[in-house]
């Protein structure tokens, strides 16, 4: 009986989806500042992870952050990026205090910059808009996040800096 041959091995390679973005693969350290105008100014440090599963058009994103003096935990998040081919993105996120967001908007490969606009916030008491923003500063990843609720314009809520490690 002639020998069956054995499965091809998986084809290994970054989804062309994601080849623009992928030089965010990988996990990221770095500290953070938050602030808003109803609450006290805090420092946190944070490890942000974005991952890829070869051939697929997602980039799986994580976000765990700690108080910066203590090391107890805060806040963290996870979800799926969906970048297109047209410049266009879509995250899924589902945050650690019981929010969902939706994001849409674009990222530019040439300047490394991703910039998103809620187009839906469930499950929030308080916040009616979140805006993100990721940028590439001299080799490390920096990001802003904006939110409006229902008693405060849209304002910045987080900004944190990261480097690859
Ligand atoms: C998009 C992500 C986030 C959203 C939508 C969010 C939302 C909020 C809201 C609605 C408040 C209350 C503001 C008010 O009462 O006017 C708040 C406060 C606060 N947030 Fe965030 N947050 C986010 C991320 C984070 C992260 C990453 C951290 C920690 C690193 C954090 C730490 C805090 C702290 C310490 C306060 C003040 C104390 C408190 O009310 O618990 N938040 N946040």
């Amino acid at each position: 009986m002639a020998a069956v041959p054995p499965p091809s091995p998986p084809q290994v390679s970054v989804h062309p989806a994601v080849q623009p973005l992928s030089y965010l693969l990988g996990t990221w350290r770095g500290q953070g500042e938050g602030s808003f105008p109803t609450i006290s100014p805090f420092k946190y440090s944070e490890e942000l992870q974005f991952s890829h599963s070869p051939n697929k058009p997602v980039i799986a994103y994580s976000s765990k952050t700690w108080k910066l003096n203590s090391g107890e935990p805060m806040h963290s998040e996870s979800g799926y990026w969906r970048p297109k081919n047209d410049g266009t993105i879509e995250v899924v996120v589902a945050q650690s205090n019981g929010l969902v967001e939706v994001q849409k908007g674009t990222y530019d490969a040439e300047q490394r910059s991703v910039k998103l606009k809620s187009a839906l916030v469930g499950n929030a008491s308080k916040v009616k808009e979140i805006n993100r923003v990721f940028e590439m500063v001299n080799g490390e990843l920096a990001y802003v996040v904006e939110m409006a609720t229902n008693l405060t314009s849209l304002q910045t809520h987080l900004k944190a800096l990261l480097k690859k490690i």
